[in-house]
């Protein structure tokens, strides 16, 4: 395990998935009834992007701060979060920021550091678990949660060759166990390739509704750069196609450079 996430923290790709996450995490607000949260790569919860190993890379600087430079209103909520909560706010920051009294987070992280840090963070919110341990693992033996609603948010760091089929193979086995959850996974787009094959294992899996949400910062001619990403999401709730559209361009309006293949798709890979 050599990734980690405070040399990526903020970049676009943070910026895309997270505006997303927290659209699906505000459709559950409509109801009372409480639901359930499992964030299964949940890194470290948040980020001082002054910190060493964010300048490094300097990723957030063509990510969270321009669109911070330049708020589109499509992206007003999330941009909220990220100044209500100080540090930059990884996944379970801002989901611990949205949860409400009785609704609960579980988080996996594998790296001692970095659980140890999500621990510290939550010490005091009895609503939220930190589990040191593999959330694919955590995709048996957490699911299906007592709540009768909730979000599985997987967002691993592709550092392995095969995470795409692991991830399809996941999502299949967590499917069949919550079947009526919802489903929001992060995916690296480097070449089109591996892409159309993990959209191609997730339609022959037969999981009924699914949508990919896509941005593209340029075409894919070199497979060595992260050329863009995307967000599979299975069981979409009411009007969030239409929302990631919205959320999807903002990004790419603000982040974006302008390049030949740049853009963003929603495509929808299975009706419901
Ligand atoms: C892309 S980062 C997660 C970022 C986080 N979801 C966010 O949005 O702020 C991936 C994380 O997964 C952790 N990790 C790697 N393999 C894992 C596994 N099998 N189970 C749980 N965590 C894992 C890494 O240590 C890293 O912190």
């Amino acid at each position: 395990m050599n990734y980690r996430h405070a040399y990526h923290a903020g970049n676009f790709a943070d910026c895309f998935k997270h505006a997303l996450l927290v659209a699906l995490l505000d459709s559950f607000a409509r109801k009372a009834a409480p639901y359930f949260v499992l964030d299964t790569h949940a890194g470290a919860g948040r980020y001082d992007l002054d910190a060493e190993e964010a300048r490094r890379t300097a990723e957030a600087d063509t990510g969270i701060r321009r669109l911070l430079q330049h708020p589109s209103p499509s992206l007003r909520r999330y941009l909220g979060l990220v100044e209500q909560l100080g540090l930059y706010p990884g996944s379970p920051a801002l989901i611990g920021a949205v949860l409400r009294g009785n609704d609960r987070l579980a988080c996996c992280e594998l790296h001692p550091e970095d659980a140890a840090t999500l621990r510290r963070h939550f010490r005091r919110d009895p609503r939220v678990e930190v589990h040191e341990r593999s959330g694919w693992e955590a995709l048996g033996a957490l699911l299906p949660p007592r709540e009768k609603r909730g979000l599985v948010f997987i967002d691993p760091p592709f550092e392995d060759r095969n995470e795409f089929f692991t991830l399809a193979d996941g999502l299949r086995r967590a499917h069949g166990r919550f079947s009526h959850g919802i489903f929001a996974a992060w995916y690296p787009i480097k070449q089109m390739a591996a892409v159309r094959s993990f959209h191609g294992s997730l339609v022959s899996s037969g999981i009924r509704d699914v949508l990919a949400v896509e941005l593209y910062l340029r075409e894919t001619t070199n497979p060595d750069r992260l050329n863009g990403c995307g967000l599979a999401v299975i069981n979409p709730p009411y009007q969030f196609e239409d929302q990631a559209h919205l959320i999807a361009n903002a990004v790419l309006d603000g982040v974006g450079d302008n390049e030949i293949g740049a853009g963003t798709a929603v495509i929808r890979l299975a009706d419901e």
